[in-house]
């Protein structure tokens, strides 16, 4: 990992993954500048860019304007390829390093190895999972030299600035605490039982920003996911500890819920991930215990 003042610049910075990343960067003494809508505000001492990326000419015209060389630049919420085409065509000469937030849900939920690696793999070809996967191949195939890029593809992300719960039918659940300290009895797919690897916001910051300065992460893709493998029963049971109520579990037969969810399929599978690429890249690999992360979590929004 870098351990000087860099010069990064975020695509999104005031969200979940975002502001998170942002509020990193900050306490590691880095420089930032940020491209939102202005929605939403700003952590102090970030240089707001103001507009909607959507809109390419002013995208670029905003960049040339600022004209500043950046060490590193994350897009933090490129969802297909034009995105990504948009990076590369803008940053190309402009930055030393760019890393593109990816998703596990690139893989084929039908077809997945236990643990997932990143080569042998199948991917969608639809939907989120396929579009994310679409935006990659533009870095894979496409041309950016002189700038180093990296792919981080992190699973079920958690921490404060997001609600919790990482499973239908209690994914992103805004009442899920009240339920759970009401007594009401969670219904999930498949009982539960499907394994994750959630990783901790904090955590995953800490990975993209050690691609920084690292040849050894450029022209990777890498899974990204925390220290513990878990059933998703389990997540929700850590949550009841840490409120001191026991959760009682219902099960939603996983057929009917796929018939009746199609959009839904990619969270109907084991999500557990071979990490060994980024020990061989030397990237920060996440360390952060799901109790430890979750109790965080659970503080945050009480
Ligand atoms: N959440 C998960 O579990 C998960 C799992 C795997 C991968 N991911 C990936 O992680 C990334 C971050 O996800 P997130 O939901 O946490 O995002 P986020 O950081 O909350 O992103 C929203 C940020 O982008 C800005 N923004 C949104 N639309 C914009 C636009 N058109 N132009 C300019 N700025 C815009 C928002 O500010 P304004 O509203 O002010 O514009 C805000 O700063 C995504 O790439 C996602 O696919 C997430």
């Amino acid at each position: 990992m870098t351990h000087h003042a860099l010069k990064i610049l975020l695509i999104g910075g005031s969200g979940f993954v975002s502001g998170t990343l942002a509020q990193k960067a900050l306490e590691a003494g880095h420089q930032l500048w940020a491209v939102t809508r202005g929605q939403r505000a700003l952590t102090d001492g970030v240089k707001a860019i103001t507009l909607d990326r959507n809109d390419r000419a002013a995208f670029a015209r905003a960049i040339e304007t600022e004209n500043t060389n950046w060490d590193l630049v994350v897009d933090c919420i490129g969802y297909s390829a034009d995105d990504a085409m948009q990076d590369l065509t803008l940053f190309r000469q402009r930055a030393r390093h760019l890393v593109f937030i990816s998703t596990d849900f690139v893989y084929d939920p039908a077809r997945r190895m236990f643990p997932q690696s990143e080569q042998a793999a199948h991917y969608l070809t639809d939907g989120y999972g396929g579009k994310k996967r679409q935006a990659e191949l533009i870095f894979v195939n496409g041309d950016a030299d002189p700038m180093r890029w990296t792919i981080v593809r992190p699973c079920h992300i958690y921490g404060a600035g997001s609600l919790l719960g990482c499973l239908p039918e209690h994914g992103r659940d805004a009442r899920l605490i009240e339920r759970i300290c009401g007594g009401e009895r969670l219904r999930l797919v498949g009982g539960g039982h499907f394994l994750q690897q959630p990783i901790f916001a904090a955590d995953l910051a800490e990975t993209i920003l050690s691609c920084a300065d690292n040849a050894a992460a450029h022209g990777g893709i890498f899974n990204v996911a925390g220290p513990d493998i878990v059933e998703s029963r389990r997540y929700y049971e850590i949550i009841g500890e840490i409120l001191g109520k026991a959760v009682e579990i219902e099960e939603i037969p996983v057929d009917s819920y796929r018939a009746a969810h199609p959009d839904r399929v990619s969270f109907l599978c084991h999500r557990i991930y071979d990490l060994s690429g980024l020990e061989r890249s030397r990237l920060a690999v996440p360390a952060t215990s799901l109790e430890k992360g979750l109790r965080a979590q659970v503080e945050s929004l009480l």
